[in-house]
């Protein structure tokens, strides 16, 4: 298995497994075909996985579709319950392993990682909670010795497409309220990052998730993990990544009608008032930033400071990011870790590049790191950007702060919201007519108001415009994973 050796000895070496999970059988590739997992600090192969093919979909699919009813109704809601709460102890419980694997296939430093296992295990405790909390109502009947009330039921089979950044929560936010609602799953795992959700379908099964339930297929072949888009059994479709994909997802899906959630990309604007109290909002950029490296979602991708405070902010920024320790997740002392791989440090140049050329100035980094091996960018701050720049409209997806001046609110909302995105915007201001007003100009799915870091099991998430459709997490997370059914009962009293 793997054919490798794997840099960390796990406490539960059961964990680590190259292959997928298909109808109970953990199951390798037809002719043992496998895929390199790379370790992006070094750019060495990790381990090898299983490149599984659109027949394994097609099993894994009819497989869910036979078994999903072990959930429900084989299942009451309580007990799916108590599947899930078992899983969050399981999770919790082998968490340096989770975390050696996360952060070794992902490259995030080591606390990074460690609260990302804790993010994923927080959706899992959440929806145990929920499942209970399926309530269908009654309604008042407009027809004489008549009544409504409505059930919620699953949609059935769930394809769940999962990204290499968050290679945990992502598959935890989508599945655990999945199996709360009684659906099955068949999960895509990205094929930068399979090894966490490898070992979580593990903990799943141990803690008693039927196995025709949950199914993992590995594949580096995109075209086979379209079944999950086109297989008229998979009624759900819930995709997290780029908004070209998941236009392209949305677009297949409809040919069967199929329910959506998309969690695409974002363009995060992040605004410091002239009233900003200086240190919150250093503290907020530097999480929703140089979180993972400024690889998530809702990292600011554009800051905006007012001129007035611009040079104070931008000195106190780049203290701070000057402090920053690159190198391998896992070791001792890392602040930053690498990007996923050599097109995302190119991506990065290119942003850097292309601000230079039209008038910005690097105040620190800038530039791939020498003497680091890997997929490496020095976390770097430009000052004078413009809306003309491709920072302003392209998601970096990496560790560039591009500072914007600004002078009004009227200019800076106007900025803010020219984008065709609008997943997150964070400002600081501490003037509670200007928090109150701006929270509610900004067209996007999610505010952070004096604080940088927005994302919780019990925060809807989710975004506006081309950002997606759906909410995950949250009191709103099961029904993405739910039908309603409205029973009408007529003739009651004669
Ligand atoms: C993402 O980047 O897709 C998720 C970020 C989060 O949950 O905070």
């Amino acid at each position: 298995m793997g054919s490798i050796s794997f840099p960390v000895q796990l406490k539960n070496p059961g964990l680590l497994d190259s292959r997928g999970l298909v109808a109970g059988e953990w199951k390798q590739a037809e002719g043992n075909k496998t895929f390199p997992v790379y370790e992006p600090s070094s750019g060495d192969v990790l381990y090898n996985v299983s490149d599984l093919s659109k027949n394994d979909f097609i099993a894994a699919i009819d497989s869910a579709h036979e078994g999903y009813k072990a959930l429900y109704p084989g299942m009451t809601a309580k007990e799916r319950g108590i599947v899930l709460r078992k899983w969050n102890d399981l999770i919790l419980e082998n968490i340096e392993d989770l975390t050696n694997i996360l952060s070794l296939e992902n490259g995030k430093t080591y606390a990074e990682a460690k609260g990302e296992v804790g993010y994923a295990a927080s959706f899992v405790s959440w929806f145990a909670e929920e499942a209970t909390r399926a309530y269908g109502d009654y309604i008042p009947s407009q027809y004489k010795n008549a009544m409504v009330f409505t059930v919620k039921e699953p949609v059935g089979v769930c394809g769940i497409i999962t990204p290499w950044n968050f290679p945990a929560a992502m598959i935890t936010r989508k599945i655990a309220p999945a199996i709360a609602a009684g659906c099955s799953v068949v999960i895509k795992p990205p094929s930068e990052t399979p090894l966490s959700a490898i070992a979580l379908a593990k903990l799943a099964l141990e803690a008693g998730v039927p196995p025709a339930c949950i199914h993992v297929v590995p594949t580096k072949d995109r075209q086979a993990s379209l079944e999950l888009a086109t297989n008229p059994k998979v009624k759900k479709i819930s995709f997290t990544g780029s908004t070209g994909v998941g236009k392209m997802l949305s677009q297949l899906a409809m040919g069967t009608m199929k329910k959506v959630s998309m969690e695409l990309g974002g363009n995060a604007p992040f605004i410091v008032f002239e009233d900003a109290n200086l240190d919150l909002a250093v503290e907020g950029a530097l999480v929703c930033k140089f979180r993972s490296s400024g690889q998530t979602c809702v990292c600011a991708n554009r800051i905006y400071a007012h001129r007035n405070i611009m040079d104070a902010f931008a000195a106190k920024l780049v203290a701070r990011v000057k402090a920053m320790k690159l190198g391998r997740g896992i070791d001792e002392g890392t602040t930053q870790g690498p990007l996923v791989n050599k097109a995302a440090v190119n991506k990065v140049k290119s942003h850097v590049a292309d601000a230079l050329e039209k008038g910005g100035q690097l105040i620190t980094g800038g530039k791939a790191p020498e003497g680091l091996k890997g997929f490496f960018f020095e976390p770097t701050v430009i000052t004078g950007a413009t809306q003309q720049m491709q920072v302003a409209t392209d998601e970096t997806f990496g560790p560039l702060a591009a500072i914007f001046p600004f002078e009004s609110d009227e200019e800076v909302i106007q900025m803010a919201n020219s984008t065709e995105f609008g997943l997150a915007g964070y400002f600081f201001s501490e003037n509670v007519g200007r928090v109150m007003r701006v929270a509610g100009k900004l067209e996007v799915g999610m505010v952070g108001v004096n604080t940088g870091l927005i994302s919780a099991c019990e925060t809807p998430f989710g975004g506006v415009k081309e950002s997606g459709v759906g909410r995950e997490g949250s009191m709103y997370g099961l029904a993405e994973y739910q039908n309603i059914k409205a029973v009408t009962i007529g003739n009651l009293h004669e």
